[in-house]
């Protein structure tokens, strides 16, 4: 019988734990929420209602390590909103209830995305403005109803600004701008304040944390997009950097703090919402990975918090579970489709078997204002 993609990373995950620094206070140490707390930042973790469900050791983690969850996959509108008359709210409760238990906050991902829906949401939209604005009102009623109490800060549009590498305009092709046009995410914005006036709205994208032309123009284009709706008078709070790094790509600490400033100073908070690392290959010595990996994290974190960032989340907690390790990997819209490599990859701040990898320690100084390594 052939070895699954799971079986390979395991292995090579547990062959791999001598070269991973151990430390004796590892087992049962102080997590990263406690340590993040005394800087006055929330660290988080992306989560997946089976897993916390069912691996009571990877709860058990979860548990010590963030005080804020964000659903992985639940909060997707497929997930939700199965058939225009149905909703689910299974995964999302499942978690919003670990959280309640542990005293975690829960943050919602993503009310609009241009992925992530059914044929019928596609469908509906493709009929025309009218439609899609009462598909749109209908689902925010639905959600915003159910999640009040459990979720105080929605990412209410995920990853709407267009790629630089494929389009000159500033919002990327979907089915919501074809359906309701280019107003599309100042509606969403002002119907989610409408609906629940104390609601954190936050916009989150990705491309905005390295050293390349595509991150400045997508830098550039971020901006301008939050900068139009607060002079509109459009409602928004916060800007999400998903921070999925790139390991080797290049990384500047002015440009990225700039960013963060800028958005600061349109009174705006900036969080840290999808913290992993995607390597380009996944063969080579685990240690001299992690190293890299660890270092572009404690990089990117400081700046982050030093120019005033809030909140920091991985997508994720261990390599057991994140997209990145994922088999078959994720459903990717097209142009987002420079995902993970295949073999065992190492995003996570712990590793398959739960043991702390030299990210975890990155973010523990980077949260102490402590130099690397
Ligand atoms: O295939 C089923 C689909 O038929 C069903 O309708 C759906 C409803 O629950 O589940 C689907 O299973 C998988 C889904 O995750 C489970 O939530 C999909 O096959 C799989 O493609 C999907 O991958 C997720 C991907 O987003 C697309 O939604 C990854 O786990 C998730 O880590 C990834 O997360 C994204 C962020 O939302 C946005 N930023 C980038 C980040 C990484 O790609």
């Amino acid at each position: 019988m052939r070895a699954s993609r799971r079986d390979v990373l395991l292995g090579a995950a547990a062959a791999s734990v001598s070269a991973v620094p151990a430390s004796a206070a590892d087992a049962d140490g102080e997590g990263l929420r406690a340590i993040a707390a005394r800087r006055g930042v929330a660290f988080g973790i992306a989560a997946r209602a089976d897993a916390l469900e069912k691996d009571a050791a990877f709860a058990a983690a979860a548990a010590r390590e963030a005080a804020m969850l964000v659903p992985e996959g639940a909060g997707k509108w497929w997930a939700l909103h199965p058939a225009e008359d149905v909703y689910d709210f299974a995964g999302l409760d499942t978690i919003a209830a670990f959280a309640a238990r542990h005293g975690q906050a829960v943050r919602g991902h993503t009310l609009l995305w241009h992925a992530a829906m059914e044929d019928w949401t596609v469908a509906a939209l493709a009929e025309g403005a009218a439609r899609g604005r009462s598909v749109l009102e209908a689902h925010f009623d639905r959600v915003l109803g159910h999640t009040a109490a459990a979720i105080r800060d929605w990412d209410v549009a995920n990853e709407a600004v267009a790629d630089p590498w494929n389009s000159a305009e500033l919002l990327k092709d979907s089915p919501w701008l074809r359906s309701l046009g280019p107003d599309y995410l100042d509606l969403a914005f002002r119907l989610a304040r409408q609906k629940d006036p104390a609601l954190k709205l936050t916009y989150n994208d990705y491309g905005c944390e390295h050293d390349t032309d595509f991150d400045d123009e997508k830098r550039r284009r971020v901006l301008a997009l939050v900068r139009g709706m607060r002079d509109r008078g459009v409602p928004i709070d916060a800007v999400g950097l998903q921070g999925h790094m790139h390991r080797d790509n290049k990384f500047s600490a002015r440009k990225v703090a700039e960013f963060v400033r800028s958005v600061r100073a349109l009174g705006l908070e900036v969080l840290v919402t999808e913290l992993d690392v995607i390597e380009p290959e996944t063969q080579s010595d685990p240690a001299a990975r992690d190293a890299r990996s660890a270092a572009l994290v404690h990089a990117f974190i400081s700046t982050v918090l030093e120019a005033g960032g809030s909140a920091v989340l991985c997508w994720g907690l261990s390599d057991r579970y994140s997209w990145a390790t994922d088999d078959p990997p994720p459903l990717l819209p097209a142009e987002n489709a420079s995902g993970p490599p295949p073999g065992p990859a190492r995003p996570l701040p712990l590793d398959a078997e739960l043991r702390r990898k030299p990210m975890w320690h990155a973010l523990a100084r980077a949260f102490e204002g402590r130099p690397w390594p």
